[in-house]
């Protein structure tokens, strides 16, 4: 049976393939999308969710929601932006953009509109009514969910699992300390880790190997030829340019880039496509100094506080490319 899932995004070139995933995959049951602020304003977050839906074909069966335009609280505590991070784009010398995430994809403008209700009530009655527990995945800052789990904590009841995608061990992308969805909103991701729901944490230790795709790997896309296969090349290609912009030597060769949120959504089609798994403790620095939005992942034997989420180190990078590439072949 297929898995309901409902995918919280600040889309962004990885969360558009995340969603293309989710919606042209069989055992997924894509019970809605909403949007968040985070790699860009809320505002180009909705429109890119919505082309994305349009590009699939599945505006009539997948509602989008409008979620939070700030984080909870970071922006309350200003002295955190002294701390030094990386700016997710470059301008070059001839005024080019060089980015991850471009402002608006080159999609047609989306006619689509958001569903009417605000997004807690939206999110607590899709759930309530679900006669399946669904499952939670969020692959942006997690404003949306702690908001949730804030105002309604027993639409755990039936959630059966959060798949985040977030955090890093050894591994950082944003400032020294913090990976970018965790930083963005650290409040909102130690409500979601205390909140007592079971919880796979899906880091960059993680993504940056298994969710990897190469410019080797663009003829697999080519041979599909279809509107999914080619807009993911165009994604690519600004991915593997951010990364050689602003992250160089991040990926195992610089023609690459990582599509970590798609990793998420792969796992709930097939979770072998994860491995490596720690089951533990894991609780978000919010100090406001250097290791805001460090996910602390507790490795020692000795822990003092009770487990609260698995945290996957390694996986299958082949599988993971197989779904995605067999997903694609779905769209009609
Ligand atoms: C995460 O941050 C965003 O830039 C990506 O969409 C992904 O969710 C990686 O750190
Ligand atoms: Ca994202």
């Amino acid at each position: 049976m297929a898995k309901k899932i409902i995918l919280d995004v600040d889309t962004g070139s990885d969360d558009a393939v995340a969603i293309m995933l989710a919606a042209l995959h069989p055992d997924i049951d894509l019970l809605g999308v909403c949007a968040v602020n985070g790699n860009l304003p809320l505002k180009n977050t909705l429109e890119n969710t919505l082309r994305v839906i349009e590009l699939v074909g599945v505006q009539n069966k997948v509602p989008v929601a409008k979620g939070c335009a700030r984080p909870m609280v970071k922006d309350l505590l200003p002295g955190r932006e002294h701390n030094p991070y990386t700016k997710p784009y470059k301008i070059d010398e001839n005024g080019n953009y060089i980015g991850y995430h471009h402002p608006y994809f080159d999609l047609p403008e989306s006619v689509t509109k958001p569903v009417k209700e605000n997004f807690i009530t939206w999110y607590i009655d899709t759930i309530k009514n679900c006669p399946e527990k669904v499952t939670l995945v969020p692959v942006g800052p997690l404003t949306n969910i702690g908001m949730l789990l804030r105002a309604d904590p027993t639409v755990l009841d039936n959630v059966e699992e959060i798949v985040i995608m977030g955090g890093g061990h050894a591994e950082s992308n944003h400032s020294a300390a913090g990976e970018f969805n965790i930083w963005a909103d650290p409040e909102a991701a130690e409500i979601v880790m205390q909140s007592g729901a079971k919880i796979t944490l899906v880091p960059l230790d993680c993504t940056h190997k298994v969710s990897r795709v190469s410019r080797s790997d663009f003829g697999r896309f080519k041979e599909i030829g279809n509107p999914v296969s080619d807009f993911i090349l165009q994604l690519l290609e600004d991915r593997i340019a951010g990364y050689k912009a602003i992250q160089p030597g991040a990926m195992e060769d610089d023609e690459s880039a990582a599509l970590h949120d798609v990793l998420c959504v792969a796992y709930c089609i097939d979770p072998s496509v994860l491995d490596n798994l720690l089951t533990t403790r894991v609780d978000v620095d919010f100090s406001g100094g250097f290791a805001d939005g460090k996910t602390v992942i507790d490795t020692r034997h000795n822990r003092d506080l009770p487990d609260n989420c698995t945290v996957a180190f390694g996986g299958d990078r082949e599988k993971f490319l197989d779904i995605l590439l067999d997903a694609c072949k779905n769209y009609r």
